[in-house]
C-alpha cells in the first residue's frame, strides 16, 4: 500500500473514530486509534519489502537466466543471490531501460507471443529490491536449482542429419560452406521442430537449411502450394544504376543463388538465425520435408583465430498426422542497392505482393552491421498500411523472429513491403569502415536487406473456374 493511500485510509478511519470516541470514551478511543495506525504501517511496510527470494528470484530465473548462466551466451551469471548482487545497480539500470532481456521491437505495432520483456509491475519489483537494499529473504523460499538444459530442446528428436566434417581455417572470411545430407526418406514427413546444433558454435555465424531433390509426390498425397520464386523480384523497387550494378555483379553468386532456390533470399526449410533457440511449432502447424530430399547446410563460419574441424546437426520432430496449416517460409529482398560510404540514414526497400490469401505468422529482418532501423508493412488491397513490425534500433547480434501473437490474415494481393535504413557513419560503433561505399554481399562486413515472413497459403483462388490452367509447380 502506498503511504498516501495509508494517509487516506487512516484519516476516513480517524474521523469515524472520533465519532467512536464520542461514544465510548477518549482513552479507549485514542489507543484504538493508535494501535490501528501502527498495524497499517506495518503491513505497509511488509507488502513493500521485497526479498530475493521468493520474489525477484523468479522474475531473473524466468527472463534472464536462460542466457545468464554458464554456456547460455550472456558474458556472467545471474542464476544465484551473489550473484545478482554483485550487479545489482547495473542490473536496476538495464531493466529499468528494457536493455534486458533483449527484444528490439517497438511495442507501439504488434504484438508477438515470444516477447520477453518485463511487466511494468516486474520492474517496479526489481527497483524496489534494489531500493530496498537487496535483501536476501528467506532461504527456504528459493527456487529449485534448474535443470540443466538438454542438449535437443524438443526432447528426443525423430531424426537427426549431420553433415560430414568441415575443415574451417583460423582466418576469415570464409565463403559460405554448402554440404550437402540426403535425407533418403521414403514418404512425406511433417516437421513440427526443429533445432541446428553445432560442435564449434563459436564460429558458427549462422546456419540455413534449404531443400533440393524432393522427390515426386505419391499418387493421392496432397502436397502443399508454395509460390514460384522470381529472381527478378530481387530487383523490384531499385534504382536503375543500382540494378545494372547488380546485372554485373551477379555472376559472381549464381553458385549460391541456385541452392535451394534462391540461396536464402527466398527462404529457407530451417535455420539458426532464431536467437539460438530450436523452433517448434503449435499443434496443426507443420513444415513439409518431402519424400527424397536432400538437405543442404549453407553455414556461414566466422572463425576465431584457430582452426577448427566443425560439424553440424539438424534435429527433426515430425508430427503424427499432415498438419491443417502447413508453414511456408519465404522473404522479401532486394539485392540492388549501395550504401554511400558515411551515410548516416540510408535507405532500402523491398517489396512483394501475396499472390494467395496468407495467414501470417511470423516476422524476421535480416540485416548485417550497418543495419539501424526495420520496419514491416502491410498495404492492405483496400489501401490501408499497417506497420506490422518495427524495429527501430537494429542489433546484429540479435537476430530475432518475431512470433505473431494472433496470426494475421492477410488477403491476396496485400502488398508487403520491408523499409530498412543503414547506418554507414563512424558514428555507428558496429560499422567495420566507414568510408567504403557498401553493397550487398554475403559477408558480415558486406550488406543483406531480408525481410523473411512465415505463412499458412490459403486454397486456391479460382480452382473451378480455370481447371485446366497451369498451376505453378511445388518445388
Ligand atoms: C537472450 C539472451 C539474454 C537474456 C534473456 C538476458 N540477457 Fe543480459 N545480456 C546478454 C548478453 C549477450 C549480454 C552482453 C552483450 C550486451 O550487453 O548486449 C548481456 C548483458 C547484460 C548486462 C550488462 C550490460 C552492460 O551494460 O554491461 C546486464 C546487467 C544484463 N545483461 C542483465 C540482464 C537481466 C537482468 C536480464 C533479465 C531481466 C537479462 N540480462 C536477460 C544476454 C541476455
Amino acid at each position: 500500500m502506498s503511504s498516501s493511500k495509508i494517509r487516506l485510509v487512516a484519516a476516513i478511519l480517524s474521523d469515524r473514530l472520533v465519532r467512536d470516541m464520542n461514544a465510548q470514551g477518549r482513552r479507549a478511543g485514542f489507543l484504538f486509534a493508535a494501535s490501528f495506525l501502527l498495524l497499517t504501517a506495518g503491513a505497509g511496510r511488509a507488502a513493500d519489502a521485497v526479498a530475493y527470494f521468493g520474489d525477484v528470484e523468479k522474475i531473473f530465473r524466468n527472463h534472464c537466466v536462460d542466457c545468464h548462466r554458464a554456456g547460455g551466451g550472456a558474458p556472467f551469471a545471474l542464476d544465484s543471490y551473489d550473484a545478482v548482487r554483485r550487479r545489482a545497480k547495473l542490473i536496476g539500470e538495464v531493466v529499468e531501460k528494457r536493455v534486458m532481456p533483449p527484444w528490439s521491437a517497438n511495442p507501439q505495432h504488434g504484438v508477438f507471443a515470444n516477447d520477453p520483456s518485463l511487466a511494468a509491475a516486474d520492474i517496479a519489483k526489481v527497483r524496489r529490491w534494489v531500493e530496498g537494499g537487496m535483501e536476501r529473504g528467506d532461504a527456504a523460499r528459493a527456487l529449485p536449482p534448474s535443470p540443466p538444459r538438454a542438449e535437443w530442446q524438443m526432447g528426443a528428436p525423430d531424426a537427426i542429419f549431420e553433415t560430414a566434417s568441415v575443415d574451417v581455417p583460423a582466418e576469415g572470411p570464409v565463403p559460405y560452406r554448402y554440404v550437402r545430407v540426403p535425407t533418403k526418406l521414403l514418404e512425406d514427413r511433417w516437421v513440427e521442430a526443429t533445432q541446428i546444433l553445432s560442435t564449434s558454435p563459436e564460429i558458427v555465424h549462422h546456419v540455413l537449411i534449404f531443400i533440393e531433390k524432393a522427390a515426386a509426390p505419391a499418387p493421392g498425397v496432397p502436397r502443399p502450394w508454395t509460390p514460384r520464386w522470381d529472381p527478378a523480384s530481387l530487383l523490384e523497387g531499385s534504382e536503375p544504376q543500382d540494378a545494372l550494378k547488380w546485372i554485373a555483379k551477379f555472376q559472381h553468386y549464381l553458385k549460391d543463388m541456385r541452392v535451394g532456390g534462391g540461396g536464402g533470399l527466398n527462404g529457407s526449410f530451417a535455420t539458426s538465425l532464431s536467437g539460438g533457440h530450436g523452433m517448434s511449432f503449435p499443434p496443426g502447424r507443420a513444415k513439409l520435408l518431402p519424400a527424397g530430399a536432400t538437405l543442404v547446410f549453407q553455414i556461414h563460419y566466422t572463425p576465431t583465430g584457430a582452426q577448427r574441424e566443425s560439424k553440424t546437426r539438424l534435429g527433426l520432430r515430425f508430427a503424427k498426422a499432415p498438419p491443417r496449416e502447413p508453414l511456408d517460409s519465404r522473404s522479401l529482398a532486394t539485392v540492388a542497392f549501395t550504401i554511400p560510404p558515411g551515410a548516416k540514414a540510408h535507405e532500402v526497400k523491398a517489396t512483394k505482393v501475396l499472390p494467395r490469401d496468407a495467414l501470417l505468422i511470423s516476422l524476421r529482418p535480416h540485416m548485417h552491421l550497418r543495419g539501424k532501423s526495420f520496419r514491416f508493412i502491410a498495404e492492405h488491397p483496400n489501401g490501408r498500411e499497417e506497420i506490422l513490425l518495427d524495429v527501430p534500433k537494429w542489433n546484429f547480434e540479435w537476430q530475432v523472429e518475431y512470433i505473431l501473437a494472433k496470426p494475421k490474415p492477410l488477403p491476396r494481393g496485400t502488398r508487403l513491403r520491408a523499409h530498412a535504413l543503414y547506418d554507414n557513419s563512424a558514428g555507428n560503433p558496429a560499422n567495420p569502415d566507414p568510408a567504403k561505399a557498401v553493397f550487398f554481399g554475403l559477408q558480415s562486413d558486406e550488406e543483406m536487406m531480408i525481410g523473411y515472413y512465415e505463412v499458412v497459403w490459403g486454397a486456391d483462388p479460382k480452382p473451378a473456374a480455370t481447371p485446366s490452367a497451369a498451376r505453378p509447380k511445388t518445388p
